[in-house]
Formats: C-alpha cells, structure tokens, sequence
C-alpha cells in the first residue's frame, strides 16, 4: 500500500462546539500524520468553489451557507491507504446511517451539519489539498 495524503475539514459545528482538540486526537490515535494544519474562514466563492461538484444541487446553497458560518480547521493527513481509512473513520455522510466509533456518528449533528469532511478519491484529495495549501506549506516526512 502506498503512503498517500487526503483532505481533511473540521467543519463550523465541530469547530463551534469546541471539538477541535478532541478530533484531532481521533486522527492521530487512529494512524494519520498531520503534515500540514490551519485554521481559516471561508467566504462564499472559496466555499462555492470547493464543493462545486454538488452545484445545482438542493442542498447545495445551504451546505455552502453552512460552511461559511463560522471558522474551519483545514488538514492534510498523511498515512498508507489515507483517502479511503480516513472515509471509514469519519463514517457515512449521514450520521444516522454512521457506523458505531465512527467520527460522524460520533459528533455529528445532522446529514449538513457532519462535523469533518473528507477526499473521496486521489483525485479529489490532489485537488482538494491544491485547494488549500501550497506544497511548501506541507511538512516532508
Ligand atoms: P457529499 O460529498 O455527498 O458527502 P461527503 O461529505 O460524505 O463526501 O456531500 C458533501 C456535503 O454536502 C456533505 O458532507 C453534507 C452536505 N449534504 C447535505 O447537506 N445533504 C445531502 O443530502 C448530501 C448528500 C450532502
Ligand atoms: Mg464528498
């Protein structure tokens, strides 16, 4: 298996709720190196501009109200089989459907409001982590 990097949000109910710390352990205790770390917030067009695959979308205006209404914590994990051992950490996008242990299922207030996001393929983690950081911004191992 190959060491790979993946995209990692702590989203505004998380961030609002005082999860920060207690996430980020959840992270490292389960094998994820953070090689790269800030906290920011977005405005429309970076939030529109990130989740642009779901434009035209229902929930689409509200997932970006959403994402705009308070600081985030953006990260690049790093560890082997990291986009899809992060996806099974985190858990399905609903948390009702969550599996038990699971970060979703865990602190997730709702299907919108699911506290961490996630890349779901090497594609969308090289675009996702281009998105946020420059690679000089990204510790070498
Ligand atoms: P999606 O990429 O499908 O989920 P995931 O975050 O698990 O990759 O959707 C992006 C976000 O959009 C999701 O985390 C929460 C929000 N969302 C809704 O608010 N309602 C929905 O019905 C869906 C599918 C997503
Ligand atoms: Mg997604």
């Amino acid at each position: 298996m190959a060491l790979e990097r993946t995209l990692s949000i702590i989203k505004p109910d998380a961030a609002e709720r005082n999860l920060v710390g207690r996430i980020l352990s959840r992270f490292e205790e389960n094998g994820f190196r953070i090689v790269a770390m800030k906290m920011l917030r977005l405005n429309q067009a970076q939030a529109e501009g990130f989740y642009a695959e779901h434009q035209g979308k229902e929930f689409f205006a509200p997932l970006v109200e959403y994402m705009m209404s308070a600081p985030i914590v953006v990260l690049v994990l790093e560890k082997e089989n990291a986009i899809k051992d992060y996806r099974t950490l985190i858990g399905t996008t609903n948390p009702e459907t969550a599996a038990e242990g699971t970060i979703r299922k865990e602190f997730a207030e709702s299907q919108r409001r699911n506290s961490v996001h996630g890349s779901d393929s090497a594609e969308s983690a090289a675009r996702e982590i281009a998105y946020f950081f420059v690679e000089s911004e990204i510790s070498p191992r």
